[in-house]
């Protein structure tokens, strides 16, 4: 056994078909290494009771809030496998992820946890063994998750995403290509713009799922383009995408602003990102001078935080 347990893991974001991924259609999701969490976790000595110390929550593991409750069950069960469920530690959470912004800041918060409690014994993880633990947290913090998130935050490189098939890791060979997050500073609603889609595929079945066919489409036409380095076609997809999310009333003035001052820059394309009504924007660029031209626009706007992540390195 190691002194300490060291583990990290990164943001996520959807880069195509939120919402449509609700309804069987594939989604496009990337791991944000410039948006990353680590943790560490060590042992206590001379009988000191178990503390986390972290943006969430300061203090006694006993104490620990309702909302860490996911995180608790998820360390009981990795400390029980190695049976030392009733050994104090001190665990240690530093995240640069902010929380409900559509980056699935639980799910990588618990899939850095648990890498480093791995560590700690100096044991590997697979990919499979992570996501049933980080299920265990996320099913208690979220209730029903699509799984989306956990994929994601455990992967190097981008996510090809089925509800209910396995995800398959994307090739991907975008030289020069970079993304830019913009945090609207809206806190995305994820339960309220699902529940507004679901009464839409009611109310209006035959245009609703018209348009959710057609973010399929445009999600299925993406991996080539992801091989090839067409950064303007997977510009002009991330345009197209973005009004199908318009035309399910899942935008919102800011992020549709937000939107047309990206592409005014320069940006070869921009959208929404999650689930919409707040939360973030995603903008592709085509050299490190345009990104951070297109994030500086972006906060005039009235972004309150950017992030730029070069493509090229996945
Ligand atoms: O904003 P997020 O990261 O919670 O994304 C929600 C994505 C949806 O497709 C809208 C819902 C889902 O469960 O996939």
């Amino acid at each position: 056994m190691k002194k300490y347990g060291n583990g990290k893991s990164s943001a996520k974001i959807i880069w195509f078909g939120e919402h449509s991924v609700v309804y069987e259609q594939p989604a496009i999701a990337l791991p944000l290494s410039a948006v990353s969490v680590s943790a560490q976790i060590s042992f206590n000595e001379n009988n000191e009771p178990s503390r986390i110390y972290s943006r969430y929550y300061d203090g006694l593991w006993r104490q620990l809030p309702r909302e860490l409750a996911g995180i608790k069950q998820m360390v009981i069960k990795i400390l029980s496998r190695f049976d030392k469920a009733d050994q104090a530690f001190t665990l240690t959470i530093e995240s640069e992820i902010p929380s409900e912004r559509g980056m699935g800041s639980s799910a990588a918060t618990a899939v850095a946890i648990a890498r480093a409690t791995f560590n700690l014994f100096d044991k590997n993880i697979s990919r499979n063994q992570l996501l049933q633990y980080v299920d265990i947290e996320e099913q208690i913090t979220h209730g029903n998750p699509s799984g989306l998130d956990a994929a994601t935050a455990s992967s190097k490189w981008p996510i090809w995403y089925v509800k209910g098939a396995e995800n398959m890791q994307l090739d991907m060979n975008l030289a020069g290509a970079f993304l830019v997050i913009a945090d609207s500073g809206i806190k995305g609603k994820t339960s309220e713009a699902v529940a507004n889609v679901s009464d839409q595929m009611t109310t209006d079945y035959d245009k609703t799922n018209s348009i959710i066919m057609k973010m399929g489409q445009i999600a299925s036409a993406v991996p080539p383009l992801l091989l090839n380095n067409d950064i303007d076609e997977l510009g002009n997809l991330m345009n197209a995408n973005h009004n199908c999310l318009r035309q399910l009333h899942v935008s919102n003035q800011q992020l549709d602003k937000l939107q047309r001052v990206a592409v005014l820059a320069g940006a070869k394309g921009a959208k929404l990102t999650g689930s919409g009504l707040g939360g973030c924007l995603i903008a592709l660029s085509d050299s490190a001078q345009n990104a951070s031209l297109v994030a500086k626009q972006l906060e005039k706007h009235g972004a309150t935080k950017t992030w730029i992540q070069p493509l090229g390195q996945f």
